[in-house]
């Protein structure tokens, strides 16, 4: 009897014992992995800017960004400038949109402006794996629903988004693109769940719907990945549709930054307002048919480029579809009740007019003419349109434009 109640106590202790070190164990790795990874991303700096709204952007050595991770990048050689000509036609006026940290400073030539990535940024993060990466399906049951369906446009298989991803946008395809631009009116919609974001961007795609490549820019409010939800800038790129490569910004090496003013994920001010002033960022991705690099540029500045010859497979030769419009992503879309999180200014397409729904303007495709031109065929498309819809307001004779949005859940019987 004493016996067995000692074997009891035992094993109840031992429980006890492996659990605590268990636990323990576990956290001193995860806290060691997070700051080994801190030290892999954030690079030292050759000076340091403290931004008015919090962030913190290090000037870092152009050579020594985190590209250069990457070990098919290592021995990359930095192309300075487009080999083609840069100063493509000027369509819009001229933006007045800074990023707030450009008040406070600004880099030297030979470094390049980053912005800091913070403890907390980390722990934000599902998990370190995917900091800084869309995740394409649902984390927890991914096999089966890999969580993506199919629509044609035009004879082209074109995914649809996952299913936690809501979309309307503007598209074309049937020709081979190297190059895409627009203008983005700037907005700051609200985002309901913390794990929730929401864009205005372009997208510029190959290969086949279920394992497209895409390159993206625009402006995004995403708290859980910069800690707040401001509008800030951002590229992305993944080679298999956001399964497993790819991230935002500079958050993984891929992305070949050369600008010393213009940082990836700051934030931009000023926001449009309802019958207010409307501010907008043009944004253009083009190829560099002489070295397949893809540049991203930003109000006019060449930021950077993705280079396609050593990460991307299709895109190394052109893109076969580019898309411009709105994203949300959560959990909470295609579901009652249906997140609250807003796609553009909020309201939907059909809100025309400046200072109303979401506009991008100036819509634009290149091809090998190397012209800029309105693609010659477009169609719109939204995955959930009674919660945000798109509409190219395209009259004969005048400059289209295209509205996207909505108010996301909760305002409309239509959008539970
Ligand atoms: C490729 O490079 C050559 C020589 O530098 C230049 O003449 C040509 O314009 C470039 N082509 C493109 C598309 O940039
Ligand atoms: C561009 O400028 C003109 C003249 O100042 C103005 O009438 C027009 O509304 C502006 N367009 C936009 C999109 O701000
Ligand atoms: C995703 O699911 C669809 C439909 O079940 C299937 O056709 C497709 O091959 C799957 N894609 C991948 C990458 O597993
Ligand atoms: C399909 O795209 C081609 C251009 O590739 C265009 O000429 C044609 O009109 C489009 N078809 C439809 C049904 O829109
Ligand atoms: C995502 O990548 C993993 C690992 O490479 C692979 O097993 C899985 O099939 C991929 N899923 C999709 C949807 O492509
Ligand atoms: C891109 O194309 C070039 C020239 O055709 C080729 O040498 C290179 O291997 C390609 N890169 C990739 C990633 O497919
Ligand atoms: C994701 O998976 C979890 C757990 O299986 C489930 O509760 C949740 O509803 C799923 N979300 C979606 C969008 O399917």
């Amino acid at each position: 009897m004493a016996k067995m109640n000692f074997t009891l106590l035992w094993a109840l202790a031992l429980i006890c014992l492996s659990r605590n070190a268990d636990g323990k164990a576990k956290s001193r790795e995860t806290l060691s992995d997070v700051d080994r990874k801190l030290k892999l991303l954030n690079k030292p700096a050759v000076k340091s800017i403290l931004s008015d709204d919090g962030d913190i952007i290090d000037c870092v050595d152009i050579h020594k960004q985190p590209a250069f991770d990457h070990p098919a990048l290592r021995t990359h050689v930095i192309q300075m400038k487009p080999s083609f000509d840069a100063r493509i036609e000027n369509l819009g006026n001229r933006s007045h949109i800074v990023q707030t940290w450009q008040r406070s400073g600004t880099c030297s030539e030979g470094t390049i402006p980053i912005r800091r990535i913070r403890k907390q940024d980390l722990l934000r993060a599902a998990s370190l794996e995917n900091f800084g990466r869309k995740l394409s399906h649902n984390t927890s049951n991914n096999r089966e629903q890999n969580g993506s369906h199919f629509i044609h446009i035009n004879n082209t298989e074109v995914v649809v988004s996952p299913i936690v991803r809501s979309t309307a946008y503007l598209v074309t395809v049937g020709y081979n693109y190297i190059g895409a631009s627009g203008d983005i009116n700037v907005w700051n919609p609200k985002v309901d769940l913390p794990e929730d974001f929401t864009s205005g961007q372009i997208w510029v795609r190959g290969g086949p719907g279920d394992n497209f490549e895409s390159i993206e820019s625009g402006w995004v409010v995403n708290p859980k990945l910069y800690g707040d939800t401001r509008t800030r800038f951002f590229a992305y790129w993944t080679k298999d549709a956001y399964n497993q490569t790819g991230c935002f910004d500079l958050t993984c090496s891929g992305f070949i930054q050369t600008s010393s003013h213009v940082a990836l994920g700051a934030a931009i001010e000023p926001c449009s307002s309802r019958s207010g002033p409307q501010y907008y960022i043009p944004i253009g991705i083009f190829m560099d048919t002489n070295t397949s690099n893809w540049w991203l540029r930003y109000s006019g500045t060449e930021v950077g480029y993705w280079p396609a010859g050593t990460l991307l497979f299709y895109l190394n030769h052109s893109s076969t579809m580019v898309q411009w419009g709105g994203d949300v992503y959560s959990q909470n879309v295609r579901k009652n009740p249906h997140t609250k999180t807003a796609m553009g200014s909020g309201e939907f397409a059909s809100a025309t007019g400046l200072g109303n729904a979401c506009f991008i303007q100036h819509v634009r495709i290149m091809d090998f003419s190397r012209t800029l031109k309105y693609p010659e065929w477009v169609s719109t498309w939204a995955d959930e349109p009674y919660c945000y819809s798109s509409l190219n307001w395209a009259p004969y004779g005048v400059e289209p434009v295209f509205y996207f949005g909505g108010p996301g859940g909760g305002y409309d019987y239509m959008c539970p």
